[in-house]
């Protein structure tokens, strides 16, 4: 077989447009409304997705000069004060616009207040002159509470507040809001030829204006599903399958006695990893008979909602369904290499590649942001592509990630990323984790591990 017979994904993305459309998203809002979150979950599907994205917070360009105001910094009198940040801005403006000129950005996120008219004015005139289109997401919130939540994220977590006593910090930053209050004009009907979108209390109400290129419908499909309500999203692959014991991939066998013990302990597993009571969890699983009989007792003794995603199902192996490792590398040692040098790109023979799954997975993501609480049990390629979604694992590393059998992982999203939990059931299992430039035999993993 020559190697012009290997076959790769496309190297592309999917939303990879005709034209060379670049686009600044400009974040607009008073501070504790949740805009940097918006920004940072934006980047981290973007690049999901492999659009090349870049945050450019103007609140770092400012610290450089002024690295801990206090609220009077931000008085629209201080004209001190003024002068200093609006050269933060210049200054974070200049930068983005010169990652866009060297080629390497498509989609800026441009994480400031832009609080006034005169400010959004000058940002689009700035990205017109470069051909860059601009896309303003205001995020208005009236509701106490997540205000509250942001400014104790804000006062445990900004540098501008790092070692201050949390209740003086707490109350600058009031008065800093207050400040940002006096000057703020929110995006209304005079700023109709602009592309925007304004989210009320996030995901509750959104009003969307004048929105003309595919990439940008997408990010702000993406944008409206968010929400900031406190959850978690548990992950475990199915229990020990009989094609795992034979080192097997793909097909859809049943799972193995030790299976069948993992699936009656995940119940149990689920409790310990802290679920707060009357919380209400679905499950989720692929079409696939080892993910069904995996969470078969977690829905009978809990009574969760339980729906089966066909976007769950295993990476198709294509030819390869049914070979082990071995078999493959015996048989296919050029596809086998390939896969070695680019896993992530790599597709089977009438199969998939990684970045295939991924694209399938987009509306299970786009799902799982609208949801609340929800474990999704499902297969070792799946979970890892949605685990690089939560944690930003680059492409490359993404494939390569071990995720063991009989483990559940407990993803929990805070402002400024996700926390990671593992709990592991005691009952052994083969490990399916292969090595690059290895056909290793699925061995049995250490008998140490515990719950
Ligand atoms: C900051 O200086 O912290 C933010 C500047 C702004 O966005 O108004």
């Amino acid at each position: 077989m020559s190697s012009g017979s290997i076959r790769r994904g496309n190297g592309h993305n999917y939303f990879a447009s005709s034209d060379d459309s670049k686009i600044c998203v400009v974040m607009v809002g008073l501070p504790a409304r949740g805009k940097s979150l918006i920004a940072g979950k934006a980047m981290r599907y973007l690049a999901w997705v492999g659009i090349p994205a870049r945050v450019f917070n103007v609140g770092s360009y400012r610290r450089a000069g002024t690295p801990q105001p206090n609220a009077n910094f931000f008085d629209p009198h201080n004209t001190e004060g003024e002068k200093m940040r609006r050269a933060a801005a210049e200054a974070a403006v200049s930068d983005m616009l010169q990652w866009f000129q060297s080629g390497k950005g498509v989609v800026a996120i441009l994480d400031a207040t832009n609080s006034t008219k005169e400010r959004r004015r000058w940002i689009h005139e700035r990205c017109q002159e470069a051909n860059v289109e601009t896309l303003y997401v205001e995020s208005i919130c009236d509701d106490e509470d997540l205000i509250m939540n942001n400014i104790l994220e804000v006062k445990t977590t900004s540098p501008d507040y790092k070692g201050q006593d949390p209740e003086v910090a707490a109350l600058d930053f009031r008065n800093r809001i207050r400040n940002y209050e006096k000057v703020y004009e929110t995006i209304d009907d005079n700023e109709k030829h602009f592309t925007y979108v304004k989210l009320i209390n996030v995901g509750s109400t959104v009003i969307i204006n004048q929105i003309k290129d595919y990439l940008s419908s997408r990010l702000v499909y993406y944008i409206q599903n968010l929400h900031i309500k406190p959850r978690s999203i548990w992950l475990s692959r199915h229990g020990e399958s009989e094609y795992n014991l034979t080192g097997k991939i793909g097909g859809d066998s049943n799972i193995s006695e030790r299976g069948e013990a993992y699936a009656r302990a995940l119940p149990g597993l689920l409790k310990k990893s802290g679920v707060p009571p009357n919380t209400k969890i679905v499950i989720w699983t692929s079409t696939l008979k080892r993910t069904i009989q995996t969470a078969h007792h977690l829905a009978a003794e809990t009574g969760f909602e339980k729906l089966e995603w066909k976007a769950l199902d295993e990476l198709d192996s294509g030819v390869c369904d049914g070979l082990t490792y071995e078999q493959i590398a015996e048989k296919y040692p050029e596809d086998f290499a390939a896969r070695d040098e680019d896993k992530y790109n790599y597709r089977y023979r009438g199969g998939e590649s990684y970045r295939d799954v991924v694209i399938r997975l987009e509306p299970i993501i786009m799902e799982l942001e609208r949801s609340e609480n929800v474990i999704i049990v499902t297969h070792q390629a799946v979970l890892r592509c949605i685990y690089a979604y939560f944690l930003n694992t680059p492409q490359e590393q993404s494939p390569w990630m071990e995720v063991p059998l009989h483990t559940l992982i407990k993803l929990t999203p805070r402002a400024y990323g996700t926390d990671e939990q593992r709990f592991k059931a005691d009952i052994p299992a083969v490990s399916t984790w292969r090595a690059k430039g290895t056909s290793a035999k699925h061995q049995e993993y250490p008998t140490e591990i515990k719950a």
